[in-house]
């Protein structure tokens, strides 16, 4: 067979845009090769409906294997006694999670998109708040955190069946006690998604959910540095509590529901090869060097904040304990579409993010997230950071100056030669 340039040569395009730039989007980062190499294989050959010794295919001996590493190193790295390996993102992740608790038309309650929720938490332009009644609470204008108060107020009053707990663009920790503490008196069940600082809570860096939460939902590529996918867990299955029945009409408990919602809820055929890359990135975070990078990431994303705080940057909420900042620009004259637009012309990625009370609508917005995964996977260390503001810095305040632009960018690729990303692969 002819092979497909077209398509070859773009990959290597998009290798060498991940190489020269700097990758400051929070929900990115770089696999190990391993991860990339365990991704590409004949497992993608495979049909494997069902569950490792439940399919529905026959063949699935070896699959079924490696289906139950992935479950069983992911049991080790958090500590839990439930793990569903196949949502084949973060989003269905929730939307199984959703599915199997919840009816149409219960009500859910989860951090505002514009406050830095995801939009599975409830946003009208998604299934989950079409199917759901959505409810949201936010973070507190004075300090941009989680306002718990008015998260329990809301609570008592529109009784969510489903707490939804966890973000996209908060730079804060959980307090996830609290939550479960409203939860039982409103009689609803609670979900972290921790899509965001998962490998931060692997590396005991955070506080853990698992305790406090029925269910807990993740990405596997963003600070966990896997394949891109979702996992849903459960430190502890337990008896569903409103007697939700399977559609044989029987009462089971929640892991068996849970993983119905997957399949064949949402889902179809599991992606054994995405499986199998998950189940070397958990390997990955079972060695002593993840702990290390996770608790590089916390010290970069600290000192990143404090650099830009030094240039009289306004972090929402005035720092960070996870991976990213979330910077208000609306003291410095320029909107968040604008810095994207801009700083990716000097080959600094990062995206435009609403800020808590933005006046701006999502397509503008006021606000920039920062986030270090993938610069900190790369090498990069806390005395880079004030490098790193100070190329931000210069294309913020002169964003039409091309020159500066360009003399960024020629530092920034100059800078990412030390860092070599794929070495292999040339
Ligand atoms: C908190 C949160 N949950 C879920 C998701 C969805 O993940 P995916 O893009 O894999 O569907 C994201 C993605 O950014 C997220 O930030």
């Amino acid at each position: 067979m002819q092979r497909d340039t077209q398509i070859f040569d773009l990959i290597k395009d998009e290798l060498h845009r991940q190489r020269r730039g700097l990758e400051l989007i929070a929900s990115e980062n770089f696999t190990s090769l391993q991860v990339m190499q365990a991704m590409g294989n004949v497992m993608t050959n495979k049909y494997a409906e069902g569950y490792p010794g439940k399919r529905y295919y026959g063949g699935c001996e070896v699959v079924d294997l490696s289906e139950q590493l992935a479950i069983d190193r992911a049991k080790e790295i958090f500590g839990v006694n439930y793990v569903n390996v196949q949502p084949h993102s973060g989003a269905q992740a929730n939307t199984a999670v959703q599915f199997a608790v919840l009816q149409p038309g219960d009500a859910i309650l989860g951090l505002d998109l514009s406050m830095g929720g995801h939009l599975t938490h409830g946003s009208p332009v998604t299934y989950s708040g079409k199917i759901y009644q959505a409810h949201h609470y936010g973070v507190r204008k004075e300090d941009g955190r989680v306002d718990y108060d008015a998260l329990e107020a809301k609570a008592k009053e529109v009784k969510p069946k489903l707490i939804i707990c966890g973000a996209s663009a908060y730079a804060r920790d959980w307090d996830y006690a609290r939550i479960r503490q409203v939860a039982d008196q409103v009689g609803a069940l609670v979900l972290a998604d921790i899509a965001h600082p998962a490998g931060l809570i692997a590396a005991g860096l955070l506080n853990s959910p698992f305790d406090h939460c029925h269910f807990v939902t993740s990405t596997t590529h963003k600070t966990l540095r896997g394949p891109r996918g979702g996992i849903i867990m459960m430190k502890h299955d337990f008896e569903n509590p409103w007697g939700i029945k399977t559609p044989k009409g029987e009462v089971r408990m929640m892991s068996a529901l849970l993983d119905l919602a997957v399949f064949p809820g949402i889902q179809g055929g599991p992606l054994e090869h995405v499986i199998a890359a998950k189940a070397v990135s958990f390997y990955e975070i079972l060695q002593p060097e993840y702990k290390t990078y996770a608790a590089r990431m916390q010290q970069n994303a600290q000192a990143l904040a404090t650099a830009f705080i030094n240039k009289g940057y306004d972090i929402v909420s005035g720092g960070t304990d996870n991976h990213l900042l979330l910077i208000d620009l609306r003291n410095k004259g320029i909107s968040g579409k604008k810095a994207e637009n801009t700083l990716v012309k000097a080959d600094i990625t990062l995206n435009k993010n609403m800020v808590p009370f933005d006046d701006k609508s999502p397509f503008i917005t006021s606000g920039i997230r920062v986030g270090v995964p993938a610069i900190t996977t790369r090498g990069l260390k806390e005395s880079d950071m004030e490098q790193v503001a100070v190329w931000l810095d210069a294309v913020l305040m002169q964003p039409d100056n091309e020159d500066i632009i360009a003399k960024v960018r020629g530092e920034v690729n100059e800078f990412m030669q030390q860092f070599p990303l794929y070495p292999e692969m040339d």
